[in-house]
């Protein structure tokens, strides 16, 4: 069976998806409202969110080599990454204490270096897909092998827009911030080609000056 699949953004007034600081707090409250059972996100967004949040890459500790023995409560993270982008920086998806453990998804081009790479550090990885990763194959992978049933995606437009765009995306979830980005906006759904008809399911004022919006993605 297929996941639910929620996409979560923060977004401008005019819905840009970069150009200004996220409310990460609330950004997170929001997310763990819906109890995933994995976060879904493109190796781009965890490769800029380093740059923005991390204070450089810290060295590897013999512990980084190991899987993290969390709650089972707390979310996996799987990450989509055919090119290996994310080799030498993995390591700071682990240690973050919300993870439950990290899951790549590869696919047959994905270079045997990176493969080296994740298995040496006691990575699982699954190929699915000859040149990308066949997201209906993944869904589906997901919810047989790890019994996942809601997936919070909470990542960039590359791949956001792809999972609207092949009917994946069950609901969309977006905290709009109270500024405008203007010219160097990120538009949020500017590469969905099909038009897509919503049905507003929730809207509510939250910390004086965000929203919060929820739609349903009508199936045609
Ligand atoms: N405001 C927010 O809520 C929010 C949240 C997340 C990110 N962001 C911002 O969004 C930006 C990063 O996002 P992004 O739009 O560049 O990329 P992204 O959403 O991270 O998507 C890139 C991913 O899409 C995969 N992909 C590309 N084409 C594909 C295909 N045909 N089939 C399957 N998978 C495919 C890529 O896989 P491979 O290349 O590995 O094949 C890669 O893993 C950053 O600026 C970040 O700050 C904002």
């Amino acid at each position: 069976m297929m996941p639910r699949v929620i996409l979560h953004n923060s977004i401008s007034l005019d819905g840009s998806l970069t150009g200004f600081e996220p409310h990460m707090e609330l950004h997170y409250r929001l997310v763990g409202s819906y109890k995933p059972d994995a976060h879904l996100i493109g190796s781009h967004t965890i490769t800029t969110g380093i740059e923005l949040y991390e204070d450089g890459v810290p060295e590897e500790h013999a512990s980084d080599f190991k899987k993290s023995k969390r709650s089972r409560s707390l979310p996996l993270w799987v990450i989509i990454d055919t090119r290996g982008a994310l080799q030498g920086v993995l390591h700071t998806c682990r240690r973050f204490e919300l993870c439950r453990d990290v899951i790549l998804l590869v696919s047959e081009r994905t270079p045997s270096g990176y493969l080296q790479y994740l298995s040496e550090r006691n990575y699982t990885y699954h190929v699915v897909g000859r040149n990308h990763v066949d997201l209906k194959q993944a869904l589906l992978l997901l919810s047989e092998t790890y019994q996942i049933k809601t997936i919070v995606t909470d990542t960039g437009r590359i791949l956001g827009n792809l999972l609207i765009e092949h009917g994946f995306v069950e609901e969309i979830s977006l905290l709009v911030h109270p500024v405008i980005v203007g010219g160097a906006s990120y538009p949020i759904f500017s590469e969905v080609k099909i038009l897509q008809r919503l049905q507003l399911k929730k809207f509510e004022r939250l910390e004086e000056h965000y929203l919060w919006l929820v739609y349903h993605v009508q199936k045609e």
